[in-house]
């Protein structure tokens, strides 16, 4: 077959997948400035005269004043009230990315994006601030999680938990390294003075992470686990960690150290995962990107993008009949969002270098086909599927009216000021009305296998909301909007 044939057949399967794409046309631009929207949704701490989301005040002012520390700030991970470390720190690293290669796509948007990333760097600030400890968390999941109460009259424990020397936590304490240097990187030509704060900071911070290594499911497994234990190990966040600050500050302690250690993910069966927990897709697609000497990280990237194409011979996710991308787990869409990102991402270098990625079977990934295949996620998103909704709240005709989130499904102060406890927003929840307040821009976990979705907000596997589903979307919003 010669190139053309293949790229020919490649094209067929594109299209198949792209099926219920056809009626695609979308309002990008509408949809990116709710994608940001939905962080003012999730904030904690005293919100500002700008804050726009207005149903949403005040919360969890005393965040670590028990301890003598303000922890106050920072984002609820997702439909409850508990400030989860590692996630946070994920999804201001994939605003930044967002940012740092799309932001010159996202116009008046841009302010906001950039606010967002600074309500996560600001507390990230705090939360690093005492040598030798970082802290990992704020709020006891498991007395938030027994209560279905807004943030604004939450009375469970907001107890906040640390690592340290004597109990590290490697995987935490590196992706808010992360995080602080690809923010250093966002801020630099704005604010250089907030910048290179960020920037010492992550040096510290990394430097705390791979000093006194270990896994915060040792020291905080009862807190941390289920919800977000590190099932992947620390070494992932730490490469992670390296790899940006090495994008942040050219310097070559940090290159040494990702060619010292990059081979230790060669022969991990991860190359195609990436999410809050697993960073080996985006190591090998940001290495590739930034060292141009030998490194697994190239072969690595191709064979992820091999695992994500449909007809791959090595496809290692599923397609739905309406053409979404299903892996296992809850919270699909958190995989459609990342996993595109990366997709879009490896395209750019990948179509300057004129390359295409052979796959097997005469199955050929061009530049092209990668952006199709992320457009067809966004477009499903957005409402190409069978069902023709949005699964993003606020964002077309028919949308999650349901949503598992507390804030949301309560009454705002500013209708019903009088406080509901515990136990009395069980009524809200288990009601069949639709939530009172729009979490606008939020992202749903989205439709099941055979892409249908039963807007329940009981079922949150599928109707929550959470804050690393949209930190990617943001990034593939900005380029499809000026694309
Ligand atoms: C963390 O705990 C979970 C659940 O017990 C376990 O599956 C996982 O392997 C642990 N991770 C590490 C890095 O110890
Ligand atoms: C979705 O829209 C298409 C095209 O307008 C229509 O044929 C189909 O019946 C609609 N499906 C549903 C479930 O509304
Ligand atoms: C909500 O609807 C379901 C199914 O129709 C029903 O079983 C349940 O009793 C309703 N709940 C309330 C609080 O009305």
């Amino acid at each position: 077959m010669s190139l053309l044939q293949r790229l020919l057949v490649f094209g067929v399967a594109a299209m198949a997948v792209g099926l219920v794409a056809r009626v695609a046309s979308h309002d990008y631009g509408d949809a990116l400035t709710k994608s940001i929207l939905f962080f003012e949704g999730q904030r904690s701490g005293k919100l500002p005269p700008t804050q726009r989301m207005t149903w949403r005040k005040d919360s969890a002012l005393r965040d670590g004043f028990e301890i003598g520390v303000d922890l106050v700030g920072g984002y609820y991970d997702a439909g409850d009230n508990v400030k989860f470390n590692f996630p946070m720190a994920f999804s201001i690293t994939m605003l930044a990315w967002s940012v740092l290669e799309f932001g010159q796509s996202m116009g008046s948007d841009l302010q906001h994006a950039l606010e967002a990333i600074q309500w996560g760097t600001d507390y990230f600030l705090k939360a690093t601030s005492i040598p030798g400890f970082i802290f990992a968390q704020v709020g006891d999941p498991n007395g938030d999680h027994n209560c279905w109460e807004r943030p604004e009259d939450m009375d469970t424990p907001r107890t906040p938990y640390a690592v340290s020397k004597q109990f590290p936590g490697s995987e935490v304490s590196a992706e808010i390294a992360a995080a602080l240097a690809a923010s250093s990187m966002v801020f630099r030509p704005i604010n250089r003075e907030y910048s290179a704060r960020l920037l010492k900071r992550a040096r510290m911070v990394f430097e705390f992470a791979d000093t006194y290594r270990g896994s915060y499911n040792d020291s905080l497994g009862p807190w941390v686990c289920p919800f977000y234990c590190d099932y992947s190990g620390y070494e992932d966040e730490l490469l992670w960690g390296a790899t940006w600050l090495f994008r942040a500050t050219r310097a070559p302690y940090y290159s040494n150290y990702v060619l010292d250690n990059i081979n230790s993910l060669e022969k991990s069966s991860s190359y195609a995962e990436f999410g809050w927990d697993t960073k080996h897709a985006g190591i090998n697609i940001l290495v590739s990107k930034l060292i141009k000497s030998q490194t697994p990280s190239v072969i690595n990237a191709d064979m992820f993008v091999c695992s994500l194409l449909p007809n791959s011979p090595t496809a290692s996710v599923s397609y739905t009949p309406g053409g979404l991308i299903i892996k296992p787990g809850g919270s699909n869409m958190q995989r459609v969002t990342a996993l595109s990102f990366l997709l879009l991402v490896h395209s750019r270098p990948l179509s300057k270098a004129n390359r295409v990625i052979y796959c097997g079977d005469d199955i050929v990934a061009t530049p092209a086909s990668l952006v199709q295949v992320a457009r067809s996620q966004v477009d499903y998103i957005l409402g190409s599927n069978p069902l023709n909704m949005s699964y993003m709240v606020g964002y077309g005709k028919k949308f999650p009216e349901m949503i598992h989130h507390r804030g949301s499904s309560l009454p705002s102060i500013s209708q019903h000021p009088q406080h509901i406890d515990c136990g009395g927003g069980g009524t809200y929840f288990s009601s069949n009305n639709s939530n009172p307040n729009l979490l606008t821009g939020a992202v749903v976990g989205g439709p099941n296998v055979k892409d249908s979705y039963d807007d329940s907000r009981v079922d949150f596997e599928h109707s929550e909301p959470t804050t690393y589903i949209n930190a990617p979307l943001v990034g593939l919003l900005a380029y499809f909007k000026s694309h």
